[in-house]
């Protein structure tokens, strides 16, 4: 007990993003999951004998029942490995996460059926994501069946309606398509029926809108939002861009290298962002008109080696403003209100 207990505090400090009230639908706690890996030549060569990826590294955050937390870092910060851990596509190494109060890591069987129906994942491809030989009504049927609605007739009703909702029209016609005769922005539609038709508490959309056409990325957000009105959806969304989370989250969560840096409401996070790293996100986002920019001079980022990466903060080798002291790990600091960053420069 004691040795996990240690192991536990090594895997980083806690960050907390949310206040604790007893109304959060997800409330994940030092999540880590570190990957084996087959070391590179270099690292053959200099005779270590392991390589490891720490893509999620005590990372603690909590989401309000109907509300929206953005997960946002960079390709490769961990995102989707978060995902993968809260849909128990794979364990953790260490760290909890609670879903409507319970701690699924240890859920029985009928646990699980009720978890899995009420978490749904909406994902980043929809060419991949729907199985192409399947025409769309069974496609989206399919969790149905498999959650014990064995009458087919009553499926195929709840079924068009779903796409009905999602605006696939006409419904009767789209229904008996199959995946390669629709758009991408149409399959996308397709991925969301199928998530909502269990009607599920929390629905992870990983990097939803990434692979659409510009044209139609602010029509899916926008069905998306609608939705959760409607259905009183929570929802956990990743992106690696923030001009999109900022029409569509609540609050929103930094992640760098497999930490959360930042956290807080979304509008303090891009109106004033804390962390360097953040700065620099935000100043990478693109502005039609450059005189509205939120800063006048961005932030340049060093590209070295990160020479710090194990122990102190991970953003130490990139940083504009790296001190001596930032070797260490920073704790994680509320500045305002329900604002929390990791950095030295807020101590
Ligand atoms: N199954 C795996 N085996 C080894 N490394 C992995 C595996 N899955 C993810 N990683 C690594 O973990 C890090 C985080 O990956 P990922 O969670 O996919 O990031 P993101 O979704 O933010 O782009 C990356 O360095 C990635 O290469
Ligand atoms: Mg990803």
């Amino acid at each position: 007990m004691v040795v996990i207990k240690m192991a536990m505090l090594d895997a980083g400090s806690t960050q907390s993003t949310d206040s604790k009230d007893g109304d959060n639908l997800l409330e994940v706690d030092r999540l880590r999951k570190w990957f084996r890996v087959k070391r590179s030549i270099i690292e053959i060569l200099q005779g270590r004998q392991v390589s490891v990826v720490k893509a999620v590294d005590g990372v603690s955050f909590s989401i309000r029942r109907g509300s929206t937390l953005v997960l946002a870092g960079e390709s490769g910060s961990g995102k989707s490995t978060i995902a993968r851990l809260i849909l128990r596509a794979i364990e953790p190494d260490e760290g909890s996460i609670r879903f409507a109060g319970r701690d699924i890591l240890s859920l029985d069987k009928k646990g699980l059926m009720w978890f899995r129906r009420n978490v749904q994942m909406i994902h980043q491809d929809p060419y991949s994501s729907l199985n192409p030989r399947m025409r769309i009504i069974s496609i989206v049927g399919e969790p149905l069946e498999v959650h014990g609605i064995k009458d087919r007739k009553e499926r195929d009703e709840i079924v068009l309606k779903a796409l009905e909702e999602v605006r696939l029209e006409p419904v009767d016609e789209i229904a008996y398509r199959y995946p390669h005769m629709l758009s991408g922005g149409q399959r996308q539609r397709v991925a969301i029926a199928r998530a909502l038709v269990l009607k599920p508490m929390l629905i992870v959309a990983d990097e939803p809108v990434s692979m659409l056409d510009l044209s139609v990325r602010a029509e899916i957000l926008e069905l998306m939002q609608n939705l959760k009105v409607k259905h009183n959806i929570t929802y956990m969304y990743i992106t690696h861009d923030l001009s999109t989370a900022r029409y569509f989250g609540d609050r929103i969560a930094i992640l760098y290298k497999g930490r959360i840096v930042e956290s807080g409401d979304i509008d303090d996070v891009i109106n004033e962002p804390l962390h360097p790293y953040t700065q620099a996100l935000i100043d990478a986002i693109p502005e039609p008109d450059p005189s509205s920019r939120l800063r006048d001079k961005s932030i340049r980022i060093r590209f070295t080696m990160d020479v710090y990466d194990e122990s102190g903060c991970r953003f130490y080798a990139r940083c504009p403003y790296a001190m001596d002291k930032c070797k260490y790990e920073p704790m994680m600091l509320e500045v305002k209100r329900g604002h929390y960053v990791s950095c030295f420069l807020y101590k």
